[in-house]
């Protein structure tokens, strides 16, 4: 049987399809419902000579200007326990799904482990490859396997957790499998002796205030939902791509002269010996929460969200985040590195 027919779009917009609301053309655009349709994609001429973007929600993208090539725009659709053994439920994913409506569907069937992770925008298939996290739980915690096209032969593999290298908001796709693969499905492994992670302060917090003292997982993710519905812009409001660096990491050297002269710093000490720092608290320290600088500005509730504040273009964006990079690193000495992907320059 021939594999169905891709439709290869010409010069298609993408302001809709990221959440920041950027403007930027796609020179070529295809949505792929099923590995099938991309096989046959893969097996067409011109596949070859264009460069190619995987697209899931848009929700971690910064689009600096116009793609030249092709959009491979993810819509696998289908969820299902796929698994059991006396520990866990083992429940799989199409890549295009939504990442909070597949988390809300577990809960609903009883399967917890994911409700710390609720309400992150995006889609099933991004979170291995920056390796979402939020409230004290990492999606690798979680993690079970993952099935992927390699784009340069077509054939399907399989990815362990091991093969997937996940570090803290990073994946072997951020890095040494960049742009190799596009991943159609993921498994997650979900505990039965089930215990609530609480490790999070604002959690904890959230749910004494709401009189719960024994949570259930539903418990624990309205709290995740009433916590980032407070600190957090909805997109569909405020363009934004959550938090647009990662939280800094430096040694203990540098740690013990930073928080010699600024004692009030939060800090988390990591099991390798060096100390995280919180890249929010560097950034309003230098002034710059609730600032704009032209369309683009810093989230008022959260210096660590930069947003939209209407007709940003790519280059504003990334104008502000170096001119606090300049201003973190010049009151601190630190470097902050950015979070989402950066396409089209
Ligand atoms: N802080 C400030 N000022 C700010 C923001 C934060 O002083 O404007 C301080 C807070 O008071 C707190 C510390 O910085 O002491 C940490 O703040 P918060 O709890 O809001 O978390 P975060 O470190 O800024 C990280 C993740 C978020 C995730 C939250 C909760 C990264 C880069 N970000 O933010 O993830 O939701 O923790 O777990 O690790 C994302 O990756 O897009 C994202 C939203």
């Amino acid at each position: 049987m021939n594999p169905p027919t891709v439709l290869l779009l010409p010069d298609v917009p993408l302001q809709s399809l990221n959440t920041f609301g950027l403007p930027a053309r796609a020179a070529w655009f295809a949505a792929i419902e099923s590995p099938a349709q991309l096989a046959g994609l893969i097996a067409r001429p011109e596949w070859k000579r264009l460069r190619r973007f995987v697209l899931g929600g848009g929700s971690n993208l910064i689009l600096a200007g116009d793609f030249d090539g092709l959009v491979l725009y993810v819509r696998i659709s289908g969820r299902e326990r796929v698994a059991e053994d006396a520990d866990a439920w083992f429940v799989r994913a199409g890549a295009g799904e939504n990442w909070h409506d597949f988390v809300s569907w577990t809960l609903d069937r009883g399967w917890p482990g994911l409700e710390n992770l609720a309400l992150i925008p995006g889609t099933v298939g991004a979170a291995p490859v920056q390796n979402i996290g939020a409230y004290g739980l990492e999606m690798a915690e979680r993690f079970y396997c993952l099935e992927a096209v390699d784009l340069a032969t077509g054939e399907t593999v399989f990815l362990d957790r091991a093969a997937c290298r996940f570090g803290y908001r990073d994946s072997v796709f951020k890095r040494e499998a960049a742009g190799c693969f596009l991943i159609t499905a993921v498994t997650f492994r979900l505990p039965k002796r089930w215990q609530p992670v609480m490790g999070y302060a604002d959690v904890a917090r959230e749910l004494d205030m709401q009189g719960i003292a024994k949570p259930t997982a539903r418990d624990v993710a309205g709290a995740v939902i009433a916590i980032r519905s407070c600190k957090l812009p909805d997109p569909a409001q405020i363009g934004n791509a959550g938090s647009f660096f990662k939280n800094p990491q430096v040694d203990a050297a540098t740690f013990k002269s930073l928080i010699a002269r600024h004692p009030d710093l939060p800090h988390y000490p990591q099991p390798d010996g060096t100390v995280k720092l919180a890249a929010g608290w560097l950034i309003e320290r230098c002034g710059w929460k609730g600032k704009n600088l032209g369309p683009a500005g810093v989230y008022e509730r959260q210096a660590l969200v930069l947003v939209n504040r209407g007709g940003a273009r790519g280059e504003d964006v990334l104008r502000l985040a170096q001119a606090i990079q300049a201003s973190v690193r010049a009151m601190f000495g630190v470097d902050l590195e950015p979070e989402p992907v950066v396409l089209g320059l």
